[in-house]
């Protein structure tokens, strides 16, 4: 598959893979939501915990089990310069900051304000983190509206409805991101795309894309939600 065939939509396949036919040096910035390291049971047998168990086993299949790390060489290897976003959960930061030490590195946060109560003996999870790396050459654009935290929920439980993604990420904030790091016509690389978050900012900011999304269920909902359709199905959670 040639690059070509790959901007401005949303491919159906595995990153892995895909990331191999994208050129040296071609992209300008990475943005993506990896799967998370999901540590399912063990954490009692309480109905909430039960529940929380068996959703990681059936709807998060895809979610839950991380990522290989060796694909962080293809993203330097794609990139003009290092400028990659990566959502991943605490159980991933290490290993990420470790990959990326030679690189600058913020760890911007959203604190949700309409977190999931927990259970048994752990503290509530309000706070995704998105970790920053740039190397130099990389300037901020727009440096007032720049923040490293964010506290919002409404709008993501909105969209959740829509687009029917349990981890979809807030529109508002992902093309926030995208325009601080991006310019007019840029290619924005999201190699986990899920609802098509990033697609969507990159598109309604100018700038060119290209995601790739694993599940077809997903896929199909991320090309409908750019061409403005709404998920119709409701199955998945
Ligand atoms: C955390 S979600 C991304 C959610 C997205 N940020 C949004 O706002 O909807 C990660 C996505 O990566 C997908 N995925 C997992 N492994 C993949 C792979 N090898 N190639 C492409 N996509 C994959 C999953 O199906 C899931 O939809």
């Amino acid at each position: 598959m040639k690059l070509e065939d790959m901007l401005n939509t949303i491919t159906l396949g595995d990153s892995y893979k895909l990331i191999k036919e994208i050129p040296d040096n071609s992209i300008d910035l990475i943005y993506t939501d990896i799967p998370y390291l999901i540590i399912c049971g063990g954490k009692g047998s309480s109905p909430l915990a039960r529940r929380i168990d068996k959703i990681c086993n059936t709807q998060l299949k895809n979610i839950k089990a991380g990522i290989n790390y060796k694909i962080l060489d293809e993203f330097i290897r794609v990139l003009k310069k290092v400028n990659i976003f990566i959502w991943c959960n605490k159980n991933q930061i290490l290993d990420i900051m470790n990959c990326f030490q030679n690189y600058y590195c913020d760890i911007l946060v959203w604190c949700k304000t309409n977190p999931a109560p927990n259970c048994n003996n752990n503290w509530i999870s309000d706070i995704e983190y998105c970790l920053y790396f740039r190397e130099n050459g990389i300037k901020l654009n727009d440096g007032y509206e720049l923040k490293s935290k964010w506290f919002l929920s409404a709008t993501n439980k909105d969209d959740k409805q829509k687009y029917k993604h349990p981890t979809i990420k807030p529109l508002e904030l992902v093309k926030r991101h995208i325009s601080h790091t991006t310019q007019e016509n840029d290619i924005v690389l999201d190699c986990f795309s899920g609802s098509g978050t990033t697609c969507v900012a990159a598109k309604e900011l100018g700038r060119q894309f290209i995601g790739i999304e694993v599940d077809p269920e997903y896929h199909k909902i991320s090309l409908n939600r750019l061409n403005g359709i709404l998920a119709n199905r409701t199955n998945k959670h």
